[in-house]
Protein backbone atom coordinates (compact mmCIF):
# COMPACT_ATOMS: atom_id res chain seq x y z
CA UNK A 1 0.00 0.00 0.00
CA UNK A 2 1.89 2.92 -1.51
CA UNK A 3 -0.52 5.49 -2.08
CA UNK A 4 -1.25 8.15 0.11
CA UNK A 5 -3.78 10.86 -1.35
CA UNK A 6 -1.97 13.73 0.38
CA UNK A 7 -0.69 14.17 -3.05
CA UNK A 8 -3.30 14.41 -5.01
CA UNK A 9 -5.74 15.77 -2.37
CA UNK A 10 -7.87 18.76 -4.01
CA UNK A 11 -6.63 17.90 -7.84
CA UNK A 12 -9.56 17.86 -10.89
CA UNK A 13 -10.26 14.49 -9.98
CA UNK A 14 -11.66 15.28 -6.00
CA UNK A 15 -12.79 18.33 -7.43
CA UNK A 16 -15.91 16.11 -9.19
CA UNK A 17 -16.00 13.53 -6.93
CA UNK A 18 -16.42 15.62 -4.49
CA UNK A 19 -18.76 18.02 -6.00
CA UNK A 20 -21.48 15.02 -6.76
CA UNK A 21 -20.61 13.41 -3.16
CA UNK A 22 -21.70 16.64 -2.02
CA UNK A 23 -25.00 16.36 -4.98
CA UNK A 24 -26.04 13.07 -3.23
CA UNK A 25 -25.86 13.83 -0.02
CA UNK A 26 -28.22 17.17 -0.09
CA UNK A 27 -30.50 15.49 -2.48
CA UNK A 28 -30.51 12.61 0.43
CA UNK A 29 -30.86 15.25 2.92
CA UNK A 30 -34.27 16.23 1.25
CA UNK A 31 -36.16 13.41 3.38
CA UNK A 32 -36.38 13.56 7.32
CA UNK A 33 -35.61 10.17 7.54
CA UNK A 34 -31.74 9.26 8.34
CA UNK A 35 -29.37 7.82 6.01
CA UNK A 36 -25.74 6.34 6.20
CA UNK A 37 -23.10 7.29 4.03
CA UNK A 38 -20.71 4.17 3.74
CA UNK A 39 -16.95 5.20 2.60
CA UNK A 40 -15.20 2.44 1.91
CA UNK A 41 -11.46 3.48 0.73
CA UNK A 42 -11.52 6.99 3.40
CA UNK A 43 -8.38 8.45 3.04
CA UNK A 44 -7.09 10.80 6.12
CA UNK A 45 -10.35 13.08 6.00
CA UNK A 46 -8.58 16.29 6.06
CA UNK A 47 -5.60 17.51 4.05
CA UNK A 48 -3.23 20.29 4.62
CA UNK A 49 -2.58 21.56 1.52
CA UNK A 50 0.58 23.93 2.87
CA UNK A 51 2.38 20.62 3.54
CA UNK A 52 5.53 18.92 2.07
CA UNK A 53 3.56 16.30 0.24
CA UNK A 54 0.56 18.35 -1.15
CA UNK A 55 3.13 20.96 -2.36
CA UNK A 56 5.35 18.98 -3.75
CA UNK A 57 3.14 17.77 -6.51
CA UNK A 58 0.88 21.23 -6.00
CA UNK A 59 -2.21 19.13 -7.42
CA UNK A 60 -4.72 20.97 -5.94
CA UNK A 61 -3.53 24.08 -7.35
CA UNK A 62 -4.88 23.19 -11.00
CA UNK A 63 -7.90 22.09 -8.95
CA UNK A 64 -9.95 22.94 -6.14
CA UNK A 65 -7.10 26.41 -6.07
CA UNK A 66 -8.69 27.51 -9.56
CA UNK A 67 -12.40 27.00 -8.37
CA UNK A 68 -12.64 28.20 -4.51
CA UNK A 69 -13.29 31.79 -4.26
CA UNK A 70 -13.37 32.50 -8.29
CA UNK A 71 -16.14 34.10 -10.62
CA UNK A 72 -18.63 31.03 -10.84
CA UNK A 73 -21.68 31.20 -13.57
CA UNK A 74 -25.40 31.57 -11.19
CA UNK A 75 -26.47 28.15 -11.75
CA UNK A 76 -22.95 25.91 -11.44
CA UNK A 77 -22.58 28.17 -8.25
CA UNK A 78 -25.57 27.52 -6.94
CA UNK A 79 -24.75 23.73 -7.51
CA UNK A 80 -21.31 23.63 -6.13
CA UNK A 81 -22.08 25.46 -3.15
CA UNK A 82 -22.90 22.91 -0.24
CA UNK A 83 -19.05 21.49 -1.48
CA UNK A 84 -17.43 25.25 -1.46
CA UNK A 85 -19.12 26.26 1.92
CA UNK A 86 -17.99 23.04 3.31
CA UNK A 87 -14.14 23.67 1.77
CA UNK A 88 -14.66 27.55 3.49
CA UNK A 89 -15.86 26.01 6.48
CA UNK A 90 -12.35 24.74 6.71
CA UNK A 91 -10.35 28.04 6.41
CA UNK A 92 -12.55 30.71 8.18
CA UNK A 93 -9.50 33.15 7.85
CA UNK A 94 -9.70 33.17 3.81
CA UNK A 95 -7.23 31.49 1.55
CA UNK A 96 -7.07 27.59 1.18
CA UNK A 97 -4.91 25.37 3.51
CA UNK A 98 -7.68 22.89 4.50
CA UNK A 99 -9.21 20.27 2.37
CA UNK A 100 -11.78 18.08 3.09
CA UNK A 101 -11.68 14.31 2.46
CA UNK A 102 -14.57 12.33 1.66
CA UNK A 103 -15.19 11.10 5.10
CA UNK A 104 -15.02 15.46 6.37
CA UNK A 105 -17.15 15.97 3.38
CA UNK A 106 -19.83 13.44 3.97
CA UNK A 107 -19.57 14.66 8.01
CA UNK A 108 -19.99 18.28 7.48
CA UNK A 109 -23.35 18.06 5.25
CA UNK A 110 -24.57 15.15 7.69
CA UNK A 111 -27.35 16.00 10.08
CA UNK A 112 -28.17 14.57 13.69
CA UNK A 113 -29.87 11.83 12.29
CA UNK A 114 -27.60 10.41 9.51
CA UNK A 115 -24.54 8.32 10.19
CA UNK A 116 -21.09 7.80 8.31
CA UNK A 117 -18.81 3.99 8.43
CA UNK A 118 -15.77 4.85 6.76
CA UNK A 119 -13.09 2.40 5.95
CA UNK A 120 -9.49 2.44 5.81
CA UNK A 121 -6.91 0.12 5.71
CA UNK A 122 -3.26 1.52 6.03
CA UNK A 123 -2.13 1.62 8.88
CA UNK A 124 -0.98 5.20 9.62
CA UNK A 125 -4.04 6.67 7.65
CA UNK A 126 -6.37 4.61 9.74
CA UNK A 127 -4.92 6.07 13.13
CA UNK A 128 -5.47 9.78 11.57
CA UNK A 129 -8.67 9.63 10.40
CA UNK A 130 -9.65 7.40 13.68
CA UNK A 131 -8.46 11.08 15.40
CA UNK A 132 -10.06 13.03 13.65
CA UNK A 133 -13.47 11.55 14.58
CA UNK A 134 -12.11 11.10 18.20
CA UNK A 135 -15.59 11.46 20.10
CA UNK A 136 -17.86 11.97 17.34
CA UNK A 137 -20.69 9.24 17.81
CA UNK A 138 -22.14 9.71 14.43
CA UNK A 139 -19.72 8.08 12.91
CA UNK A 140 -17.60 4.93 13.18
CA UNK A 141 -14.09 4.79 11.75
CA UNK A 142 -12.43 0.89 10.95
CA UNK A 143 -9.46 -0.72 9.62
CA UNK A 144 -10.56 -2.91 7.56
CA UNK A 145 -10.28 -3.84 3.89
CA UNK A 146 -12.95 -1.94 2.17
CA UNK A 147 -13.92 -4.39 -0.53
CA UNK A 148 -15.23 -6.56 2.75
CA UNK A 149 -17.23 -3.53 3.84
CA UNK A 150 -18.94 -3.94 0.87
CA UNK A 151 -20.75 -7.52 2.06
CA UNK A 152 -20.41 -7.02 5.71
CA UNK A 153 -21.43 -3.88 6.09
CA UNK A 154 -24.43 -3.73 3.40
CA UNK A 155 -27.54 -3.06 3.67
CA UNK A 156 -27.30 -0.25 6.72
CA UNK A 157 -30.02 -0.54 9.11
CA UNK A 158 -31.40 2.96 7.81
CA UNK A 159 -32.55 1.69 4.63
CA UNK A 160 -31.19 4.26 2.84
CA UNK A 161 -27.86 5.41 2.30
CA UNK A 162 -24.50 6.15 -0.06
CA UNK A 163 -21.88 3.68 -0.91
CA UNK A 164 -18.40 5.72 -1.60
CA UNK A 165 -15.89 3.26 -3.18
CA UNK A 166 -13.19 5.23 -4.44
CA UNK A 167 -9.93 2.69 -4.59
CA UNK A 168 -6.30 4.08 -5.07
CA UNK A 169 -6.02 1.86 -8.37
CA UNK A 170 -2.16 0.64 -7.52
CA UNK A 171 -2.45 -2.96 -8.42
CA UNK A 172 -3.86 -4.70 -11.79
CA UNK A 173 -7.50 -5.91 -12.17
CA UNK A 174 -8.88 -2.89 -10.10
CA UNK A 175 -11.51 -2.09 -12.90
CA UNK A 176 -12.45 -5.83 -12.61
CA UNK A 177 -12.45 -5.18 -9.04
CA UNK A 178 -14.71 -2.56 -9.17
CA UNK A 179 -17.64 -3.88 -11.40
CA UNK A 180 -17.68 -7.13 -9.15
CA UNK A 181 -17.66 -5.78 -6.35
CA UNK A 182 -20.49 -3.15 -7.08
CA UNK A 183 -22.70 -6.08 -8.65
CA UNK A 184 -22.44 -7.99 -4.84
CA UNK A 185 -22.87 -4.90 -3.08
CA UNK A 186 -25.79 -3.89 -5.09
CA UNK A 187 -27.65 -7.18 -4.72
CA UNK A 188 -27.29 -6.66 -0.68
CA UNK A 189 -28.78 -3.38 -0.91
CA UNK A 190 -30.14 -2.42 -3.95
CA UNK A 191 -32.02 0.62 -3.24
CA UNK A 192 -28.48 2.10 -2.54
CA UNK A 193 -26.82 4.86 -4.26
CA UNK A 194 -23.40 3.93 -4.99
CA UNK A 195 -20.57 6.25 -6.52
CA UNK A 196 -17.44 4.49 -7.81
CA UNK A 197 -14.43 6.52 -9.24
CA UNK A 198 -12.26 5.10 -11.69
CA UNK A 199 -9.13 6.90 -13.60
CA UNK A 200 -8.64 7.97 -16.82
CA UNK A 201 -5.41 7.29 -18.38
CA UNK A 202 -3.58 5.49 -21.66
CA UNK A 203 -4.66 2.15 -21.94
CA UNK A 204 -6.99 2.20 -19.36
CA UNK A 205 -9.57 -0.63 -20.28
CA UNK A 206 -12.29 1.84 -20.17
CA UNK A 207 -14.53 0.62 -22.75
CA UNK A 208 -14.15 -3.15 -21.54
CA UNK A 209 -15.24 -1.66 -17.77
CA UNK A 210 -18.60 -0.20 -18.95
CA UNK A 211 -19.44 -3.08 -21.00
CA UNK A 212 -19.09 -5.14 -17.88
CA UNK A 213 -21.51 -2.64 -15.94
CA UNK A 214 -23.60 -2.74 -19.03
CA UNK A 215 -23.91 -6.67 -18.58
CA UNK A 216 -24.47 -6.33 -14.81
CA UNK A 217 -28.78 -6.69 -13.78
CA UNK A 218 -28.70 -3.05 -11.90
CA UNK A 219 -31.02 -0.60 -14.13
CA UNK A 220 -30.06 2.94 -13.31
CA UNK A 221 -26.35 3.52 -13.97
CA UNK A 222 -25.13 6.76 -14.79
CA UNK A 223 -21.82 8.04 -15.94
CA UNK A 224 -19.83 10.94 -15.54
CA UNK A 225 -16.36 11.87 -17.32
CA UNK A 226 -13.94 14.93 -16.72
CA UNK A 227 -10.59 14.63 -19.24
CA UNK A 228 -8.71 17.67 -18.27
CA UNK A 229 -5.46 17.26 -21.14
CA UNK A 230 -4.26 14.95 -23.48
CA UNK A 231 -3.33 11.08 -22.16
CA UNK A 232 -0.28 11.15 -24.37
CA UNK A 233 1.23 12.74 -21.62
CA UNK A 234 1.64 9.04 -19.06
CA UNK A 235 2.46 10.75 -16.02
CA UNK A 236 -0.52 11.00 -13.96
CA UNK A 237 -4.07 10.68 -14.99
CA UNK A 238 -5.45 12.70 -18.17
CA UNK A 239 -9.12 12.78 -16.48
CA UNK A 240 -11.39 10.52 -14.14
CA UNK A 241 -15.26 9.10 -14.08
CA UNK A 242 -17.72 8.28 -11.80
CA UNK A 243 -20.28 5.41 -12.25
CA UNK A 244 -23.20 6.59 -9.70
CA UNK A 245 -26.33 3.98 -9.50
CA UNK A 246 -29.88 4.63 -8.41
CA UNK A 247 -28.75 8.69 -8.89
CA UNK A 248 -31.26 10.95 -8.26
CA UNK A 249 -33.26 11.73 -10.54
CA UNK A 250 -31.98 15.78 -10.52
CA UNK A 251 -28.44 14.23 -10.93
CA UNK A 252 -28.23 14.21 -14.89
CA UNK A 253 -29.35 17.63 -15.01
CA UNK A 254 -27.31 18.91 -12.70
CA UNK A 255 -23.82 17.58 -14.58
CA UNK A 256 -25.21 19.17 -17.72
CA UNK A 257 -24.74 22.17 -15.96
CA UNK A 258 -21.80 21.90 -13.82
CA UNK A 259 -19.75 20.01 -16.60
CA UNK A 260 -19.25 22.65 -19.15
CA UNK A 261 -18.23 24.84 -16.32
CA UNK A 262 -15.56 22.19 -14.74
CA UNK A 263 -14.29 21.01 -17.74
CA UNK A 264 -12.97 24.86 -19.05
CA UNK A 265 -11.98 25.92 -15.42
CA UNK A 266 -10.22 22.58 -15.08
CA UNK A 267 -8.48 22.07 -19.00
CA UNK A 268 -4.90 21.85 -19.04
CA UNK A 269 -5.03 21.64 -23.03
CA UNK A 270 -7.79 21.84 -25.87
CA UNK A 271 -7.93 17.95 -25.17
CA UNK A 272 -10.02 18.51 -22.66
CA UNK A 273 -14.09 17.05 -22.61
CA UNK A 274 -16.53 15.95 -20.29
CA UNK A 275 -19.50 14.10 -20.54
CA UNK A 276 -22.46 12.78 -18.59
CA UNK A 277 -24.52 9.64 -20.03
CA UNK A 278 -26.79 6.50 -18.88
CA UNK A 279 -25.25 2.95 -18.94
CA UNK A 280 -27.73 1.83 -18.09
CA UNK A 281 -31.47 3.00 -17.59
CA UNK A 282 -33.43 6.16 -18.33
CA UNK A 283 -32.26 6.74 -21.95
CA UNK A 284 -30.28 4.97 -24.69
CA UNK A 285 -26.69 5.25 -23.87
CA UNK A 286 -24.63 6.94 -26.39
CA UNK A 287 -21.96 4.66 -27.98
CA UNK A 288 -17.96 5.01 -26.19
C1 LIG B 1 -8.16 7.58 -3.31
S1 LIG B 1 -7.82 7.43 -1.61
C2 LIG B 1 -9.31 7.87 -0.83
C3 LIG B 1 -9.70 9.29 -0.93
C4 LIG B 1 -10.99 9.63 -0.22
N1 LIG B 1 -12.07 8.71 -0.62
C5 LIG B 1 -11.41 11.04 -0.52
O1 LIG B 1 -12.15 11.27 -1.50
O2 LIG B 1 -11.01 11.94 0.21
C6 LIG B 1 -7.82 5.69 -1.36
C7 LIG B 1 -7.57 5.27 0.07
O3 LIG B 1 -7.84 3.87 0.18
C8 LIG B 1 -6.94 3.30 1.10
N2 LIG B 1 -6.95 1.86 0.81
C9 LIG B 1 -6.20 1.14 -0.06
N3 LIG B 1 -6.62 -0.14 -0.12
C10 LIG B 1 -7.67 -0.23 0.74
C11 LIG B 1 -8.55 -1.27 1.10
N4 LIG B 1 -8.44 -2.49 0.56
N5 LIG B 1 -9.53 -1.01 1.99
C12 LIG B 1 -9.67 0.21 2.55
N6 LIG B 1 -8.86 1.25 2.24
C13 LIG B 1 -7.88 1.04 1.34
C14 LIG B 1 -5.64 4.02 0.84
O4 LIG B 1 -4.79 3.94 1.97
C15 LIG B 1 -6.14 5.44 0.55
O5 LIG B 1 -6.15 6.20 1.75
Amino acid sequence: MNYRHIYHAGNFADVLKHAVLARLIVYMAQKDKAFRVLDTHAGIGLYDLSSEEAQKTGEWQDGIGRILDTDIPAKAKALLEPYLTAVRDLNPDGGLTLYPGSPKLTRMLMRPQDRLSAMELHPDDYETLHRLFDGDFQSRITQLDGWLALGAHLPPKEKRGIVLVDPPFEIAGEYERLADGLHKAWRRFSGGTFCLWYPLKQGAPIAAFHEALKALEIPKMLCTELVVRSDRDTTGLSGSGLIIVNPPFTLKDELDILLPFLKDRLKQDRHASARAFWLRGEELPERD
